[in-house]
């Protein structure tokens, strides 16, 4: 399993608030701060060579915006991993917790296995998610345009604020075999993980599960406060938000927990190997 470096990570996030300052400061989705954060992503993902589509979502599914497709050559057609993040923010602000994290994580993680080429077992497909933020519209509105294609996506695993600056370690379904894909790495780390309460369909992972998808996913949290407990055993504040720039115009590079950001992106690549990679090159439980 490749080992992502953190500040790679880091400079996708530097590009998306670059992006946000020269855009009005925001990169809500339909306007222009979004499509240069979908030209940015789909210019990478050519680059490392993924067959890439960018799927307009017109109203009235979304308010605006595109999604991003990216699908990796390899693995079996029929069996589909499916890696998610929106990549739209708020109008307040740059939206670099919520959700470049999520965005930038998943990209560097897409770029890791291009660049490792390991033998696959499954086929892995990212998407980039527009519209998220007035109501998971570009999600849902994926899930319809696939029709009865969407059988064969096998796990979804979403990406919303991987990386606040007072949260901690949570997993979507974490006693599920896609949930214990993340548990395992951050046990072998040493790092406690809970069960992910506060996101429960408030993302993306929703229009999938709706849709009879198994999901999973890691979260750091939004604006719910830490307990004395929680904050604690992840060296964090109790009674204050996990996310103190929640949907605020202080979300911004200065807005991200570098260690909680390299951990998810980590958990990730551990659990696409495990989930996705051949036989050959990791065993398969
Ligand atoms: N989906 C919410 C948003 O984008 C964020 C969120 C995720 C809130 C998980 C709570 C839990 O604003
Ligand atoms: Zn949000
Ligand atoms: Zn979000
Ligand atoms: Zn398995």
């Amino acid at each position: 399993v490749p080992k992502i470096d953190t500040a790679k990570v880091k400079a996708h996030l530097q590009k998306f608030q670059q992006i946000a300052d020269q855009n009005g400061g925001n990169r809500r989705s339909g306007r222009a701060g979004y499509t240069a954060s979908v030209n940015y992503v789909v210019e990478k993902m050519k680059a490392a060579g993924y067959d890439v589509t960018t799927q307009a979502c017109p109203s009235p599914d979304c308010t605006g915006g595109s999604n991003v497709i990216a699908e990796w050559k390899g693995g079996d057609a029929n069996q589909v991993i499916m890696f998610g993040a929106h990549l739209d923010g708020v109008a307040a602000g740059p939206g670099i917790n919520d959700n470049g994290s999520g965005s930038a994580t998943i990209l560097e993680v897409a770029l890791a296995l291009a660049e490792k080429n390991p033998a696959m077992a499954k086929r892995v497909r990212f998407g980039w998610w527009a519209d998220e933020e007035q109501g998971l519209n570009g999600s849902r509105y994926y899930i319809k345009q696939l029709g009865a294609n969407k059988s064969k996506i096998k796990g979804y695993l979403n990406f919303d604020m991987v990386a606040s600056v007072n949260g901690g370690y949570f997993i979507n379904n974490i006693n599920t075999e896609l949930g214990k894909s993340f548990k395992e790495y951050y046990d072998k780390a040493g790092i406690p993980t809970e069960e992910n309460t506060e996101g429960r369909n408030r993302s993306d992972d929703a229009s999938f599960t709706n849709a009879g998808i198994s999901a999973s996913g890691v979260a750091a949290g939004a604006s719910a406060t830490l307990t004395a407990a929680q904050a604690q055993k992840w060296g964090k504040k109790a009674n204050a938000p996990r996310d103190p720039c929640y949907h605020a115009a202080c979300d911004t590079i200065k807005n991200i927990d570098d260690t909680i950001l390299g951990h998810s992106a980590n958990a990730q690549v551990t659990a696409l190997y495990k989930l996705a990679v051949s036989a050959t090159s990791a065993p398969e439980p």
